[in-house]
């Protein structure tokens, strides 16, 4: 396990916190839900939207605000990390969004489709969780300490402050 950095610096663990609460609730919802009442499906919908919009949201905040940051710095130096550049093309997030999309007509579809819709969609987030828990693990693990190595202590502060006002966490 990488060393802790001090909390001023660590510009992944409080979005991270945010995003493995928002994991949480939904693995839950997603057990409750009865996909076979279309209003409830709607509404697990409605607010899923919103929802996938934040995990959307931190994850181009990451890419714009510290990855292409930690990238150009690398490249100054010459150094290629190819965990970088691949960081946010692997994970399952795209399968769910698609899935709530299609998902809109649900109330006037049968009883036997709702159910069939639900378990797609539960195994699509079922996957998705999966990868994005280890993906976490990843950026905190692997990337904060590429960070605390290549950007000095002033740089990363400022960086912390700019990734919890983009995710709107101060
Ligand atoms: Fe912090 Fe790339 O999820």
């Amino acid at each position: 396990m990488a060393p802790r950095v001090p909390d001023e610096i660590d510009v992944f663990t409080a979005p991270h916190s945010r995003m493995k609460e928002l994991v949480n609730i939904y693995t839950e919802k997603m057990q409750c839900v009865d996909f076979r009442d279309g209003s409830e499906v709607i509404s697990l919908l409605q607010d899923l939207t919103n929802t996938l919009y934040e995990f959307k949201s931190h994850e181009s905040i990451e890419n714009i605000f510290i990855m292409d940051q930690l990238k150009n710095r690398l490249k100054q130096r010459k150094i290629i990390n190819a965990a970088i550049c691949d960081c946010h093309n692997d994970n399952r997030l795209a399968d769910v969004v698609q899935l709530v999309r299609t998902g809109t007509q649900v109330r006037e579809r049968s009883i036997g489709e709702r159910v069939s819709f639900g378990l797609k969609l539960q195994q699509a987030f079922e996957d998705f969780v999966r990868n994005f828990l280890p993906h976490m693990e990843e950026e905190e693990q692997v990337f904060q300490p590429l960070l605390v190595e290549y950007f000095d202590y002033d740089e990363l502060k400022i960086l912390k402050e700019v990734v919890l006002k983009e995710h709107e966490l101060v």
